[in-house]
This record gives C-alpha cells, structure tokens and sequence, in this order.
C-alpha cells in the first residue's frame, strides 16, 4: 500500500462507521484479528515496510490507531470496539515472532487511554505451545493490562465461559459457532437446555442452509 492507499483506507473505514451508525447499528467492531489487513501490519512476517507504517512497534501499530482515532470523529468512542488475535499462527501468512505479542501488548496498553465499548481477544486458534513467541492463554495474560471491558473469543462452552467471568479474565465472552447452531443460546444456556450441534460442512459456504435453519429449543 502506498501512503495514500493508507490514507484513503482510514477514510474508507470512518465512511463505514458513520454510514453503519446512520444505517441503526448500535457501534461497530474494528476487526485488527485474525489475519486480515491490520493484523498484516501488526506482524513481522507481512510488515517489511520501511517507512512510518513498519519497523518499530509502534509504526506497526499506527494504521489501527489512525483508524481509531479517525473513527472517533465521527462515533463516540463508547461506540467501538476492537478485536485482536495475538497468538494467530498460520492464516495469511502470519507468523509469529518475537515482536508479535510485545505488539499487542503495546496495542492493548495503550487502548487504556481511550474509551472504548469493549476489547475483544481470541484465544489462540491453533495449538500454539511449541511456538516460543506464542502466549497460550490470552485473557490472563492480557486481562491486567487493560482496565476497560474485556471480551473473550474462541472455543468457549457455557461452563469454560462462566469460570472466565467467574475468575476475572474477562467481562464478557463471544459466542460463534455456538450461536449459529443454536439461536437461542443464551435462553438454553440459562435453562441448561442441550445444545444443538453445528455442521461445519455448511460454514464459509454462500446460502442460508447451515445459518438461518436450525431451530429454537421446543419449550
Ligand atoms: C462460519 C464462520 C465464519 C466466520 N467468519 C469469520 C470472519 O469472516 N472473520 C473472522 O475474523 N472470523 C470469522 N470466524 C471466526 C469467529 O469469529 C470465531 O472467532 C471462531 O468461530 C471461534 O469462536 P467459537 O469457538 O465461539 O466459534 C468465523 C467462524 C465461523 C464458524
């Protein structure tokens, strides 16, 4: 990207946010996870930039944050949120080295000074144990660096979610798959309903089937 593709990015991304508040969304999630474009800034591997946007952590750092703050004019802060993967392994092409997590440490520290809806991590989606840069367990370690809301991703159950809340890792837990399959998630969840299983052979694909279709528990 060049500076200006960087420059029009930011704008597209206040244009979005605005138009999605317009629209009646109530805020908007910045997605910086999982592999896709602010990640691929954030990361050693995708970032060979020499410019102010690559090298040192906070170059790295600096399109998310001009986005935020570009965002914030047209929002309220309590409005945004922002999604992070700090232990992703693989999805285009990020690797992990040892920069990745002081980079989302950095991130994460210094969403502090701001007002944000919420934070929300991704536990590592892959086994990551052998990978010495890799934190395995996200929400302890980043819940004490940040003193806002801190939500909580990946591969959660109704009992891994509660002892989470329970233990203070974090205030708030993202529900996928699970939601998808059950529709009613939270009323099974309070009723200890059993859960209805998802069929992975129906995700990523372009029609309702495998989204839209599964029922509610009959009462
Ligand atoms: C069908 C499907 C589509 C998904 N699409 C995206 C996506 O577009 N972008 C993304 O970052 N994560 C995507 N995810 C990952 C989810 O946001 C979530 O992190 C992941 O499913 C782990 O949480 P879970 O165990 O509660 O499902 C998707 C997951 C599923 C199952």
């Amino acid at each position: 990207m060049t500076i200006e593709d960087i420059k029009t990015t930011v704008q597209d991304f206040k244009n979005s946010a605005a138009n999605a508040v317009k629209a009646g969304f109530d805020g908007v999630e910045i997605h910086s996870s999982n592999g896709y474009l602010f990640q691929q800034f954030f990361n050693g591997t995708s970032n060979h930039r020499t410019d102010e946007y690559g090298g040192s952590i906070e170059n790295k750092a600096r399109i998310f944050f001009e986005v935020l703050d570009a965002i914030k004019e047209v929002i309220p802060q309590e409005k945004i949120g922002a999604r992070f993967n700090p232990s992703l392994q693989g999805p285009f092409g990020t690797t992990m080295d040892e920069e990745t997590i002081p980079t989302f440490e950095y991130i994460i520290k210094k969403l502090n000074d701001y007002n944000l809806a919420y934070v929300h991590l991704s536990e590592p989606f892959t086994d990551v144990s052998a990978i010495p840069y890799a934190v395995t367990e996200i929400a302890k370690h980043f819940r004490p660096l940040y003193n806002g809301t801190l939500m909580i991703n990946s591969a959660v159950d109704q009992e891994k979610g509660n002892k989470v809340i329970e233990e203070g890792y974090a205030d708030l837990v993202a529900y996928g798959k699970p939601y998808i399959s059950n529709p009613d998630l939270v009323e099974r969840f309070e009723n200890n309903l059993d859960l209805a299983e998802w069929d992975q052979s129906t995700f990523y694909a372009g029609g309702a089937e495998g989204y839209t279709d599964y029922p509610k528990a009959s009462k």
